[in-house]
Protein backbone atom coordinates (compact mmCIF):
# COMPACT_ATOMS: atom_id res chain seq x y z
CA UNK A 1 0.00 0.00 0.00
CA UNK A 2 1.23 3.75 -0.87
CA UNK A 3 0.55 5.94 2.33
CA UNK A 4 2.11 9.71 3.31
CA UNK A 5 2.85 9.94 6.49
CA UNK A 6 3.93 13.42 8.77
CA UNK A 7 6.77 13.37 10.93
CA UNK A 8 7.27 16.02 13.54
CA UNK A 9 10.83 14.90 15.50
CA UNK A 10 9.74 17.88 18.16
CA UNK A 11 12.35 18.61 20.67
CA UNK A 12 15.11 17.16 23.04
CA UNK A 13 14.92 13.36 22.96
CA UNK A 14 12.15 13.98 20.40
CA UNK A 15 14.02 14.08 16.95
CA UNK A 16 16.64 11.09 18.81
CA UNK A 17 13.49 8.41 19.01
CA UNK A 18 11.57 9.31 15.74
CA UNK A 19 15.06 8.71 14.08
CA UNK A 20 14.85 4.92 14.62
CA UNK A 21 11.00 5.41 14.48
CA UNK A 22 11.18 6.21 10.39
CA UNK A 23 14.22 3.74 10.47
CA UNK A 24 11.69 1.35 11.22
CA UNK A 25 8.76 2.72 8.63
CA UNK A 26 11.21 2.18 5.84
CA UNK A 27 12.17 -1.39 6.97
CA UNK A 28 8.70 -2.13 7.45
CA UNK A 29 7.94 -0.87 3.47
CA UNK A 30 10.66 -2.61 2.08
CA UNK A 31 9.96 -5.45 3.82
CA UNK A 32 6.45 -6.37 3.17
CA UNK A 33 6.30 -3.99 -0.19
CA UNK A 34 4.98 -0.75 0.73
CA UNK A 35 5.77 2.55 -0.08
CA UNK A 36 5.67 5.07 2.34
CA UNK A 37 6.19 8.48 1.68
CA UNK A 38 7.50 10.14 5.19
CA UNK A 39 7.46 13.91 5.19
CA UNK A 40 9.25 16.16 8.02
CA UNK A 41 8.20 19.58 9.78
CA UNK A 42 8.75 21.26 12.58
CA UNK A 43 6.56 21.58 15.59
CA UNK A 44 6.62 22.70 19.19
CA UNK A 45 9.85 24.70 20.42
CA UNK A 46 12.04 24.25 17.12
CA UNK A 47 9.22 25.24 15.25
CA UNK A 48 9.10 28.66 17.68
CA UNK A 49 12.73 29.01 17.03
CA UNK A 50 11.91 29.10 13.25
CA UNK A 51 8.63 30.67 12.95
CA UNK A 52 7.40 31.74 16.05
CA UNK A 53 4.58 29.46 16.23
CA UNK A 54 4.81 26.16 17.97
CA UNK A 55 2.29 24.22 15.15
CA UNK A 56 2.89 26.56 11.45
CA UNK A 57 0.10 26.25 9.21
CA UNK A 58 2.15 24.21 6.76
CA UNK A 59 3.01 21.75 9.61
CA UNK A 60 -0.76 21.44 10.53
CA UNK A 61 -2.00 21.47 6.71
CA UNK A 62 0.75 18.26 6.24
CA UNK A 63 -0.87 16.26 8.88
CA UNK A 64 -4.21 17.17 8.05
CA UNK A 65 -3.34 15.21 4.19
CA UNK A 66 -1.21 12.51 5.80
CA UNK A 67 -2.91 8.87 6.75
CA UNK A 68 -0.86 9.15 9.85
CA UNK A 69 1.29 11.28 12.39
CA UNK A 70 4.63 10.46 13.96
CA UNK A 71 5.23 12.33 16.79
CA UNK A 72 8.29 13.05 18.90
CA UNK A 73 8.11 15.04 22.08
CA UNK A 74 7.80 18.23 21.99
CA UNK A 75 9.09 21.26 25.16
CA UNK A 76 12.06 22.30 27.25
CA UNK A 77 13.38 24.90 29.72
CA UNK A 78 14.29 27.12 26.91
CA UNK A 79 10.62 27.96 26.26
CA UNK A 80 9.73 27.56 30.14
CA UNK A 81 7.76 30.11 31.54
CA UNK A 82 7.51 33.38 31.67
CA UNK A 83 7.94 32.52 27.34
CA UNK A 84 4.35 33.65 25.94
CA UNK A 85 3.95 30.88 23.66
CA UNK A 86 4.81 27.64 24.99
CA UNK A 87 5.90 24.09 22.72
CA UNK A 88 2.75 22.56 24.53
CA UNK A 89 0.11 24.72 22.61
CA UNK A 90 1.43 23.40 19.22
CA UNK A 91 0.43 19.70 20.27
CA UNK A 92 -3.09 20.77 22.64
CA UNK A 93 -3.95 22.53 19.27
CA UNK A 94 -3.14 19.71 16.46
CA UNK A 95 -4.93 17.02 18.52
CA UNK A 96 -7.66 19.24 18.87
CA UNK A 97 -7.42 20.01 15.11
CA UNK A 98 -7.26 16.74 13.84
CA UNK A 99 -10.31 15.65 16.15
CA UNK A 100 -8.37 13.33 18.44
CA UNK A 101 -10.45 12.61 20.98
CA UNK A 102 -9.35 8.91 22.23
CA UNK A 103 -6.25 8.51 22.97
CA UNK A 104 -5.21 4.61 23.90
CA UNK A 105 -2.29 4.06 26.06
CA UNK A 106 -1.53 0.31 26.55
CA UNK A 107 0.57 -0.80 29.27
CA UNK A 108 1.92 -4.73 28.88
CA UNK A 109 5.13 -4.94 30.69
CA UNK A 110 7.22 -7.54 29.22
CA UNK A 111 8.15 -10.21 31.65
CA UNK A 112 11.85 -9.76 31.00
CA UNK A 113 11.18 -5.92 32.60
CA UNK A 114 9.58 -7.31 35.67
CA UNK A 115 12.95 -6.41 37.87
CA UNK A 116 13.39 -3.18 36.57
CA UNK A 117 10.03 -2.10 37.98
CA UNK A 118 9.81 -0.71 41.02
CA UNK A 119 6.98 -2.94 41.80
CA UNK A 120 7.03 -6.40 42.79
CA UNK A 121 7.27 -9.48 39.77
CA UNK A 122 4.13 -11.19 41.50
CA UNK A 123 2.16 -7.55 41.44
CA UNK A 124 3.23 -7.01 37.81
CA UNK A 125 2.30 -10.19 36.07
CA UNK A 126 -0.56 -10.86 34.01
CA UNK A 127 -0.78 -7.02 33.76
CA UNK A 128 -2.23 -6.07 30.48
CA UNK A 129 -4.50 -2.73 30.66
CA UNK A 130 -5.43 -0.28 28.06
CA UNK A 131 -5.94 3.48 28.79
CA UNK A 132 -8.59 5.66 26.76
CA UNK A 133 -8.00 8.89 27.71
CA UNK A 134 -10.11 11.42 26.58
CA UNK A 135 -8.10 14.19 24.85
CA UNK A 136 -9.58 17.53 23.33
CA UNK A 137 -11.76 18.21 26.54
CA UNK A 138 -11.68 19.12 30.42
CA UNK A 139 -9.69 21.77 31.97
CA UNK A 140 -6.78 21.66 28.96
CA UNK A 141 -9.21 23.17 27.02
CA UNK A 142 -11.45 25.22 29.22
CA UNK A 143 -11.22 28.94 29.49
CA UNK A 144 -8.15 30.36 30.93
CA UNK A 145 -7.97 33.95 32.97
CA UNK A 146 -5.14 35.02 34.80
CA UNK A 147 -4.59 38.37 36.24
CA UNK A 148 -2.11 39.53 39.52
CA UNK A 149 -4.29 38.04 41.99
CA UNK A 150 -5.91 34.82 40.75
CA UNK A 151 -5.91 32.39 37.94
CA UNK A 152 -9.19 30.42 36.45
CA UNK A 153 -8.99 27.11 34.52
CA UNK A 154 -12.58 26.05 33.90
CA UNK A 155 -13.14 22.48 33.02
CA UNK A 156 -15.65 21.78 30.75
CA UNK A 157 -17.45 18.39 29.23
CA UNK A 158 -20.33 17.89 27.26
CA UNK A 159 -22.71 14.71 26.79
CA UNK A 160 -21.35 14.39 23.66
CA UNK A 161 -18.12 14.45 24.50
CA UNK A 162 -18.47 11.67 27.05
CA UNK A 163 -20.82 9.48 24.20
CA UNK A 164 -17.71 9.38 21.83
CA UNK A 165 -14.51 8.85 23.70
CA UNK A 166 -17.16 5.80 26.05
CA UNK A 167 -18.54 4.32 23.34
CA UNK A 168 -14.52 4.29 21.90
CA UNK A 169 -13.28 2.99 25.09
CA UNK A 170 -16.26 0.17 25.49
CA UNK A 171 -15.69 -1.35 21.65
CA UNK A 172 -12.35 -1.82 22.81
CA UNK A 173 -13.14 -3.68 25.67
CA UNK A 174 -15.17 -5.85 23.33
CA UNK A 175 -12.02 -7.53 21.70
CA UNK A 176 -10.39 -7.80 24.91
CA UNK A 177 -11.63 -9.08 28.44
CA UNK A 178 -14.40 -6.88 28.36
CA UNK A 179 -13.95 -5.21 31.53
CA UNK A 180 -14.49 -1.55 31.98
CA UNK A 181 -13.29 0.83 34.65
CA UNK A 182 -14.48 4.57 34.27
CA UNK A 183 -12.60 6.87 36.37
CA UNK A 184 -13.98 10.28 37.89
CA UNK A 185 -14.36 12.22 40.85
CA UNK A 186 -17.99 12.44 40.95
CA UNK A 187 -17.86 13.07 44.82
CA UNK A 188 -16.44 16.64 44.12
CA UNK A 189 -16.77 17.56 40.40
CA UNK A 190 -19.84 18.55 38.35
CA UNK A 191 -17.76 17.46 35.35
CA UNK A 192 -17.26 13.97 36.75
CA UNK A 193 -21.19 13.35 37.84
CA UNK A 194 -22.19 14.05 34.16
CA UNK A 195 -19.53 11.71 32.75
CA UNK A 196 -20.18 8.86 35.14
CA UNK A 197 -24.18 9.17 34.18
CA UNK A 198 -23.52 9.39 30.72
CA UNK A 199 -21.19 5.95 30.56
CA UNK A 200 -23.47 4.58 32.61
CA UNK A 201 -26.40 5.15 29.93
CA UNK A 202 -24.01 4.09 26.96
CA UNK A 203 -22.47 1.01 27.93
CA UNK A 204 -26.09 0.02 29.42
CA UNK A 205 -27.85 0.92 26.88
CA UNK A 206 -25.30 -0.17 24.19
CA UNK A 207 -22.75 -2.76 25.14
CA UNK A 208 -25.03 -4.63 27.71
CA UNK A 209 -22.15 -7.34 27.22
CA UNK A 210 -19.09 -5.11 28.46
CA UNK A 211 -18.82 -5.16 32.44
CA UNK A 212 -18.99 -1.41 34.05
CA UNK A 213 -17.39 -0.41 37.32
CA UNK A 214 -16.75 3.31 38.59
CA UNK A 215 -13.61 4.35 40.31
CA UNK A 216 -12.74 7.68 42.15
CA UNK A 217 -9.59 8.81 40.13
CA UNK A 218 -7.74 8.86 43.82
CA UNK A 219 -8.45 5.37 44.36
CA UNK A 220 -7.91 4.22 40.98
CA UNK A 221 -4.18 5.37 41.50
CA UNK A 222 -3.80 3.49 44.27
CA UNK A 223 -5.63 0.17 42.92
CA UNK A 224 -2.77 0.72 40.20
CA UNK A 225 -0.08 -0.17 41.82
CA UNK A 226 -1.91 -2.56 44.58
CA UNK A 227 -3.89 -4.75 42.08
CA UNK A 228 -2.93 -3.92 38.67
CA UNK A 229 -3.83 -7.25 36.41
CA UNK A 230 -7.24 -6.57 37.69
CA UNK A 231 -7.62 -4.08 34.97
CA UNK A 232 -8.61 -4.01 31.62
CA UNK A 233 -9.96 -1.24 30.11
CA UNK A 234 -9.95 2.70 31.99
CA UNK A 235 -11.70 5.20 30.53
CA UNK A 236 -11.08 8.65 31.69
CA UNK A 237 -11.11 12.14 31.55
CA UNK A 238 -7.87 14.03 29.96
CA UNK A 239 -6.48 15.14 33.18
CA UNK A 240 -6.71 11.93 35.12
CA UNK A 241 -5.66 9.88 32.02
CA UNK A 242 -2.33 11.85 31.37
CA UNK A 243 -1.75 11.69 35.21
CA UNK A 244 -2.70 8.37 35.77
CA UNK A 245 -0.16 6.78 32.67
CA UNK A 246 2.61 7.94 33.97
CA UNK A 247 2.28 6.35 37.01
CA UNK A 248 1.55 3.10 35.07
CA UNK A 249 4.56 3.49 33.19
CA UNK A 250 5.72 2.61 35.98
CA UNK A 251 4.72 -1.04 35.73
CA UNK A 252 6.63 -1.34 32.55
CA UNK A 253 9.97 -0.28 34.35
CA UNK A 254 10.29 3.26 32.49
CA UNK A 255 8.47 6.16 31.08
CA UNK A 256 10.48 5.58 27.96
CA UNK A 257 8.65 1.86 26.96
CA UNK A 258 4.59 3.33 26.66
CA UNK A 259 3.31 4.26 23.39
CA UNK A 260 0.30 5.70 22.35
CA UNK A 261 -2.22 6.77 19.55
CA UNK A 262 -4.61 9.05 19.38
CA UNK A 263 -7.72 8.43 17.46
CA UNK A 264 -10.76 10.35 16.18
CA UNK A 265 -13.94 9.89 13.65
CA UNK A 266 -11.78 8.49 10.92
CA UNK A 267 -8.76 6.43 10.45
CA UNK A 268 -6.06 9.38 10.75
CA UNK A 269 -4.20 9.31 13.77
CA UNK A 270 -1.67 10.69 15.65
CA UNK A 271 1.23 8.49 17.49
CA UNK A 272 3.85 9.40 20.12
CA UNK A 273 5.31 8.18 22.91
CA UNK A 274 3.53 9.10 26.14
CA UNK A 275 6.95 10.75 27.73
CA UNK A 276 8.67 14.27 27.34
CA UNK A 277 11.31 15.79 25.01
CA UNK A 278 13.69 14.64 28.68
CA UNK A 279 15.93 17.80 28.56
CA UNK A 280 18.35 16.23 31.17
CA UNK A 281 19.19 13.07 28.36
CA UNK A 282 18.79 15.23 25.57
CA UNK A 283 21.60 14.85 22.94
CA UNK A 284 23.30 12.07 24.17
CA UNK A 285 21.99 9.39 21.82
CA UNK A 286 21.21 7.30 25.38
CA UNK A 287 17.17 7.77 25.12
CA UNK A 288 14.91 4.82 25.06
CA UNK A 289 13.49 4.38 21.77
CA UNK A 290 11.23 1.37 22.81
CA UNK A 291 7.94 3.47 23.53
CA UNK A 292 8.30 5.29 19.67
CA UNK A 293 8.87 2.04 18.03
CA UNK A 294 5.59 0.55 19.98
CA UNK A 295 4.12 3.55 18.65
CA UNK A 296 5.18 2.94 15.03
CA UNK A 297 3.12 -0.35 15.77
CA UNK A 298 -0.23 1.22 16.53
CA UNK A 299 0.41 3.52 13.69
CA UNK A 300 0.37 0.37 11.23
CA UNK A 301 -2.78 -1.04 13.12
CA UNK A 302 -4.57 1.59 13.74
CA UNK A 303 -4.02 3.98 10.80
CA UNK A 304 -2.58 1.92 7.95
CA UNK A 305 -4.98 -0.88 9.00
CA UNK A 306 -1.60 -3.42 8.71
CA UNK A 307 -2.01 -5.71 11.24
CA UNK A 308 0.43 -8.49 10.72
CA UNK A 309 3.30 -5.61 10.26
CA UNK A 310 2.05 -4.14 13.32
CA UNK A 311 2.48 -7.68 14.93
CA UNK A 312 5.61 -8.15 13.52
CA UNK A 313 7.32 -4.92 15.06
CA UNK A 314 5.88 -6.39 17.81
CA UNK A 315 7.54 -9.76 17.91
CA UNK A 316 10.56 -8.16 17.23
CA UNK A 317 10.55 -5.24 19.72
CA UNK A 318 10.02 -8.47 22.10
CA UNK A 319 12.85 -10.08 21.29
CA UNK A 320 15.36 -7.19 21.83
CA UNK A 321 13.74 -6.88 25.07
CA UNK A 322 14.34 -10.37 25.70
CA UNK A 323 17.28 -10.53 24.33
CA UNK A 324 19.05 -7.95 26.77
CA UNK A 325 19.15 -4.82 24.64
CA UNK A 326 18.50 -2.42 27.13
CA UNK A 327 18.72 1.29 27.41
CA UNK A 328 20.28 2.75 30.32
CA UNK A 329 16.79 3.53 31.99
CA UNK A 330 15.92 -0.20 32.05
CA UNK A 331 19.73 -2.04 32.11
CA UNK A 332 20.56 -3.93 35.87
CA UNK A 333 23.12 -2.16 37.64
CA UNK A 334 26.59 -3.21 36.16
CA UNK A 335 25.74 -4.13 32.88
CA UNK A 336 26.43 -2.39 29.37
CA UNK A 337 23.34 -0.21 28.28
CA UNK A 338 22.61 0.12 24.66
CA UNK A 339 22.51 3.47 22.85
CA UNK A 340 19.19 4.51 21.11
CA UNK A 341 20.44 3.81 17.83
CA UNK A 342 21.71 0.31 18.83
CA UNK A 343 18.33 -0.74 19.70
CA UNK A 344 17.16 0.38 16.83
CA UNK A 345 19.30 -1.35 14.90
CA UNK A 346 18.40 -4.54 16.77
CA UNK A 347 14.63 -4.37 16.21
CA UNK A 348 15.82 -3.98 12.62
CA UNK A 349 17.66 -7.04 12.79
CA UNK A 350 14.88 -8.99 14.44
CA UNK A 351 12.31 -7.94 11.88
CA UNK A 352 14.53 -9.21 9.32
CA UNK A 353 15.35 -6.23 7.89
CA UNK A 354 18.54 -4.23 7.58
CA UNK A 355 18.83 -1.13 7.26
P1 LIG B 1 9.77 13.69 30.62
O1 LIG B 1 8.89 12.56 30.26
O2 LIG B 1 10.40 14.42 29.49
O3 LIG B 1 10.95 13.15 31.58
C1 LIG B 1 10.71 12.60 32.87
C2 LIG B 1 11.90 11.71 33.25
O4 LIG B 1 11.84 10.53 32.48
C3 LIG B 1 13.25 12.34 32.97
O5 LIG B 1 14.15 11.95 33.97
C4 LIG B 1 13.65 11.75 31.64
O6 LIG B 1 15.04 11.66 31.43
C5 LIG B 1 13.00 10.37 31.70
N1 LIG B 1 12.62 9.92 30.36
C6 LIG B 1 11.56 10.34 29.62
N2 LIG B 1 11.53 9.73 28.44
C7 LIG B 1 12.61 8.91 28.40
C8 LIG B 1 13.12 8.01 27.42
N3 LIG B 1 12.52 7.84 26.24
N4 LIG B 1 14.25 7.34 27.74
C9 LIG B 1 14.86 7.48 28.93
N5 LIG B 1 14.40 8.31 29.90
C10 LIG B 1 13.29 9.02 29.62
O7 LIG B 1 8.93 14.67 31.54
P2 LIG B 1 9.30 16.13 32.11
O8 LIG B 1 10.74 16.18 32.47
O9 LIG B 1 8.28 16.40 33.12
O10 LIG B 1 9.04 17.11 30.89
C11 LIG B 1 10.04 17.62 30.04
C12 LIG B 1 9.38 18.43 28.92
O11 LIG B 1 8.64 17.54 28.06
C13 LIG B 1 8.39 19.48 29.41
O12 LIG B 1 8.58 20.62 28.62
C14 LIG B 1 7.04 18.84 29.15
O13 LIG B 1 6.03 19.79 28.90
C15 LIG B 1 7.33 18.05 27.90
N6 LIG B 1 6.42 16.91 27.68
C16 LIG B 1 6.05 16.68 26.41
C17 LIG B 1 5.26 15.58 26.09
C18 LIG B 1 4.87 15.35 24.68
O14 LIG B 1 5.43 15.96 23.78
N7 LIG B 1 3.91 14.49 24.42
C19 LIG B 1 4.90 14.71 27.11
C20 LIG B 1 5.31 14.97 28.42
C21 LIG B 1 6.08 16.07 28.71
C1 LIG C 1 1.33 14.01 27.28
C2 LIG C 1 1.92 15.33 27.74
C3 LIG C 1 1.05 16.47 27.25
C4 LIG C 1 -0.32 16.34 27.91
C5 LIG C 1 1.60 17.87 27.45
C6 LIG C 1 3.01 18.02 26.92
C7 LIG C 1 0.71 18.91 26.82
O1 LIG C 1 2.07 15.35 29.13
O2 LIG C 1 1.17 13.82 26.07
O3 LIG C 1 1.07 13.14 28.12
O4 LIG C 1 -0.49 16.76 29.06
O5 LIG C 1 -1.22 15.83 27.26
MN1 LIG D 1 1.77 13.39 30.05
Amino acid sequence: MKALIAVLPGDGIGPEVVGQGTRLLRAVAERFGHSFELTEAPMGGVAIDLTASPLPPETLALCQRSEAVLLGAVGGPKWDPPAKVRPEQGLLELRKALGLYANLRPVAPFPALYDASSLKPEVLRGVDLLVVRELTGGIYFGEKRRDETQAFDACVYTVEEVVRVVRAAATLARTRRKRLTSVDKANVLETSRLWRAVTERVVREEFPDVELKHLLVDACAMHLIKRPADFDVIVTENMFGDILTDEAAMLSGSIGMLPSASLGANRRGLYEPIHGSAPDIAGRGVANPYGTLLSVAMLLRHSLGLEKEARAVEAAVATSIEAGTLPADLAPPGTRPAGTEEIGTAVLAHLGAHR
